[in-house]
């Protein structure tokens, strides 16, 4: 597959302004190329920001696993797909040639008709990192089922609010999983959250760990019988470009997760060229994204962006920590990986390690790395390129959202000059604004504001499931005619874009999205606790970390504090998971909040910060005296 046909910074900016100045052409031609369509569009593009609504390729019929398999079957069927690495590295890996995958995913998907799924239904995927998470939700694809993965490190609490919310029919789990030294009881967890779910009518379990689970008559089968069974043909559901084809949550400042919907044709394009173009992908690359499927880099750069290239990408069970610190260099040595992706919290936390780790393992294979999820802060960028690199590897720093489907801003390795903790620039395609408080766009350079596209882009989240009023309102409502992204960033003065962080209540730790609602949700319902509040503080791991302020009900004074904490994590690791555990948890008698009774997290967030020179007025407070108490007992 070809690419934006972009050598030189120069032809860069020559191909950018062509993408702004005929976006239609310039995407049309792209799908023009190499993809499969059954057959092709009547319109490239039609959309309505105020509805908003936004359609790319009306009229073309396509399925993405013919793109993504089928298509690579005569040139390139004995090369190695997806390549798996176990989570103890005594354990064999293990190579699925193009061939190979088409096979188990056709019979996965055979079995997923057998089980009553249809076109349109919902079916959720929740598993370790194993080949049948990428084969599942390849399954679904090829018949037109609507995949819901959810991260397998989410409690059953936040598990069943998924389910219940896509009304999925289906789970596919396995029966347990390895997370280094530990095995955790997955089937449990689906157990406990199918106790509030109607919906689900079977649950397919896949063994990985070997340990008793219960299965429930009627309802809990197997895998690999049925598997072994199912034929090996299964020609792939004809899909229209705007049919869905996934769901996946991400966390809103308030309310419940959001299910981001995605559709077929505009998301494979764009994650298809751009994981051409910003790996710089070649033919025999080896490439490696350590994301989870369960998050959108996974979905986007593990799964669909690299296998509609025909590219080998390497699955990781395990973690970077075991059997020690050297795991990630070692399997970039074993496997001779050439692009590396992962998050800027996991360059911090093996920075945190002896040299040794990395330095004892042959890294020259690497051309390329890559950053995701989070702002990454100077120290680690060298780290990363002095250490991993070799100063020789370009850094891509690449920003972008579970909303946005693919990358937004990044720099072309070779292409692009990189600097360090800046996403530098717009992908060819994509049309950036920075805006300020008024609602105007703020042009020039050397400017910051909020981070909003004024034009559409193929792989943008079409939807909230079942809410479209909220994703208007969340994204198309605070900038008239503009997707906002909920992020502020600068643009320096040659016009490359650094994020300078989030501006609403979403607080992003170790390159998870968090929102601060559900979380005081889960506190409030401590019976001890009368009320909460969260905000973020700097963390030299996690980038952020979690403050808790909490103001306990009379019960509770009594308490042993520390047992309180504990409790009140553990709620927390219930309801949402043990990602959103709190780093610090203050009791206070109050809150500092407006006369309308609103938490003044600004406030709070600069006394978690230790910021405390600038704290505003605080005059108009409804109770200007609880914040000095809250400085008194910070921690
Ligand atoms: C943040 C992950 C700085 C940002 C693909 C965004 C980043 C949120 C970067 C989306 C980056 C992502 N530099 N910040 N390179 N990449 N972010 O939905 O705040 O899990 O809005 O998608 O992560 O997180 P999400």
């Amino acid at each position: 597959m070809s690419n934006y046909h972009v050598k030189t910074l120069e032809e860069y900016f020559q191909v950018y302004r062509k993408s702004v100045r005929n976006p239609e052409l310039f995407w049309e031609e792209i799908a023009e190329e190499h993809f499969v369509w059954r057959k092709k569009w009547n319109n490239v593009l039609s959309y309505d920001f105020t509805k908003p609504e936004v359609k790319w390729f009306e009229g073309a019929k396509l399925n993405i696993t013919e793109n993504c398999i089928d298509r690579h079957l005569q040139i390139r069927g004995d090369k190695t797909a997806i390549l798996f690495e176990p989570n103890n590295p005594d354990e064999e890996a293990e190579h699925i040639s193009y061939k190979e995958l088409h096979k188990r995913v056709c019979k996965f998907a055979n079995v997923l008709k057998e089980n009553g799924i249809k076109k349109g239904d919902r079916v959720c995927v929740y598993l370790p990192m194993i080949p049948e998470l990428a084969i599942s939700v390849l399954a679904c694809a090829r018949i037109g089922a609507v995949h819901s993965v959810v991260f397998a490190g989410f409690s059953s609490t936040a598990l069943s609010t998924r389910i219940n919310d896509c009304e999925a029919k289906m789970v596919i789990t396995s029966d347990g999983s390895y997370r280094g030294a530990k095995t955790i009881d997955l089937k449990g967890i689906v157990d406990e959250a199918l106790e509030s779910c109607e919906c689900i009518d079977t649950v397919l379990v896949a063994k990985r760990i070997d340990s008793e689970i219960n299965m429930k008559e009627g309802r809990d089968k197997w895998l690999q019988p049925l598997l072994d069974k199912a034929s090996e043909n299964c020609d792939p559901e004809i899909m229209d470009a705007e049919d869905p084809l996934f769901i996946l949550y991400t966390s809103g400042s308030t309310g419940s997760p959001k299910g981001m919907l995605h559709t077929t044709a505009g998301y494979m394009i764009y994650t298809a060229y751009t994981f051409k173009n910003v790996f710089n992908y070649k033919e025999n690359d080896v490439y490696w994204c350590t994301a989870d499927i369960g998050w959108i880099t996974g979905h986007s750069y593990i799964v669909y962006g690299p296998l509609a290239n025909g590219a080998t990408t390497v699955m990781f069970e395990g973690v970077p920590s075991y059997p020690d610190f050297g795991r990630f260099w070692e399997i970039v040595e074993k496997h001779k990986v050439n692009q590396f992706y992962t998050a800027p919290t996991a360059i911090r936390s093996l920075a945190k390690e002896k040299l040794d780790f990395v330095d004892q393992y042959d890294l020259s294979s690497l051309k390329v790395l890559g950053t995701v999820g989070e702002p990454i802060n100077e120290e680690a960028w060298h780290w990363y390129n002095d250490n991993v690199g070799n100063k020789k590897s370009p850094i891509v720093d690449t920003w972008w959202q579970t909303e946005t489907g693919g990358m937004m801003i990044s720099p072309m390795p070779y292409i692009t000059p990189t600097k360090p903790t800046y996403a530098t620039l717009p992908l060819p395609g994509v049309q950036l604004a920075l805006m300020d408080e008024n609602g105007e766009e703020i042009k020039g350079n050397q400017v910051d504001g909020r981070l909003c596209v004024k034009y559409p882009w193929p792989s943008m989240a079409r939807t909230i499931w079942g809410n479209h009023q909220r994703y208007k309102d969340t994204y198309f409502s605070a900038f008239e005619n503009k997707y906002f992204t909920g992020d502020g960033a600068l643009r320096d003065e040659v016009g490359y874009y650094r994020i300078t962080g989030r501006v609403d209540d979403v607080i992003i730790v170790s390159g998870h999205n968090l929102g601060t609602a559900p979380i005081e949700d889960a506190i409030n319902e401590h019976p001890a606790v009368a009320e909460s509040a969260i905000v973020g503080f700097p963390h030299d791991v996690k980038g952020n970390a979690l403050y808790g302020y909490v103001i306990l009900k009379d019960v509770g004074e009594s308490r042993n504090h520390d047992n309180l904490r504990k409790e009140i994590n553990q709620i927390i690791t219930e309801h949402i998971g043990p990602i959103a555990k709190l780093n610090k948890i203050q009791f206070t008698v109050g809150l500092p909040k407006t006369r309308s009774g609103k938490i003044m997290r600004r406030i709070l967030r600069k006394i978690a910060h230790n910021e405390l020179d600038n704290l505003g007025d605080v005059s108009t407070l409804l109770n200007p005296e609880v914040v000095q108490s809250i400085i008194d007992n910070r921690l």
